[in-house]
């Protein structure tokens, strides 16, 4: 018995990196699975293919496992409606969406482009809305199904030169939380994972030599350690796991907090814009949030 017997599941972005190893881990838990993937550079642009997906399904298929392949992008309502419909044309059902394609435009920000603003927005936090919004509609009539979408501590934390992709990033937590919060009605479910691997994504981080060590241990993260969680997330086992926000780091799970007031003060007069500067800010200021990015905050070697 595995934890997705009976289960079906879509995962975008699976033709590689860390989608692959979450479409083979689930197909090994029972799932049916649909490989989606557009087969696109990490800009998101060029030429696309059939190749990723394809070996993804041969990999899953060499252990028993059922797989079919969808090359639709996340990034259009049309596509994505598309996309599930290949889970319902195949296998008769969905229960699962992984929404983990991905592309990286990275800019700083004073730099940043219309161009690679939107087609940042348009995979990441379009995307993961179009899919979410197609399966929502099989998930209420069945009442049951759940999302696992991929964020990151780009956006849970902070970096430099990726304003698109942050801001898609946690703009998905956001939506992970509406959906659990709007469709629990319906037992239906929404988490994410911020995840670290070495892939092709993060193997284009900039090699300057204060970032080496930190690279070099990077490198030893295989993309398989995030898809335990991910599966675990999709069962029926994590019946009372809904709007939650987790990290993976090589063996290491964690569990992010979520934005709540830190500190309050208050003024039976009220505030003027001096008596803020005088005396609120600085009762404030002990309680700030660092301008840290995600090395600041992870700082032990993956472990
Ligand atoms: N690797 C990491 O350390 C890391 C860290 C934080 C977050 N993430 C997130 O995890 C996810 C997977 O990243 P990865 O490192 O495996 O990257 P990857 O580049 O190896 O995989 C992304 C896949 O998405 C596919 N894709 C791109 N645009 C698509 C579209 N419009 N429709 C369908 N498929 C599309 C690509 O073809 C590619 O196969 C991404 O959402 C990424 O942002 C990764």
């Amino acid at each position: 018995m595995g934890l997705l017997d009976g289960k079906v599941a879509v995962v975008t972005g699976a033709g590689g990196g860390i989608g692959r190893e979450i479409a083979v881990a689930m197909a090994a838990a029972g799932a049916r699975v649909v490989v989606n993937d557009i087969g696109i550079n990490l800009a998101g642009s060029g030429e696309h293919s059939s190749a990723p997906a394809e070996e993804t399904k041969a990999l899953i298929e060499s252990t028993g496992g059922q797989a079919v392949i969808s090359t639709e992008s996340v990034a259009g309502w049309e596509s994505a409606r598309r996309i599930v419909g290949a889970a319902i044309d195949a296998f008769g059902q969905i229960d699962i969406v992984v929404n983990n394609a991905g592309i990286v435009r990275d800019a700083i920000f004073h730099k940043m482009t219309e161009e690679e603003w939107s087609r940042v927005v348009d995979v990441h936090l379009n995307g993961s809305f179009f899919m979410s919004r197609a399966a929502a509609d099989h998930f209420r009539i069945q009442g049951a199904g759940a999302y696992v979408h991929m964020v990151s501590t780009s956006g849970l934390i902070g970096n430099v030169g990726q304003a698109n992709y942050s801001a898609a990033k946690l703009g998905i937590v956001a939506l992970s939380k509406s959906i659990a919060l709007d469709m629990r009605r319906f037992g239906v479910r929404s988490n994410c994972i911020g995840p670290f691997a070495w892939t092709r994504m993060t193997s284009v981080i900039p090699n300057n030599p204060d970032q080496e060590a930190r690279i070099a241990a990077l490198r030893a993260v295989g993309p398989e350690k995030n898809a335990p969680l991910a599966v675990y997330l999709a069962s029926d086992a994590a019946k009372d796991v809904n709007g939650q926000v987790f990290g993976v780091r090589k063996n290491e799970i964690f569990l992010f907090g979520q934005y709540r007031p830190v500190r309050g003060i208050h003024r039976d007069s009220g505030w003027t814009p001096e008596t803020v500067a005088e005396r609120g800010m600085p009762a404030l200021k002990g309680n700030f949030t660092p301008l840290d990015v995600t090395a600041d905050v992870f700082t032990w070697d993956p472990i």
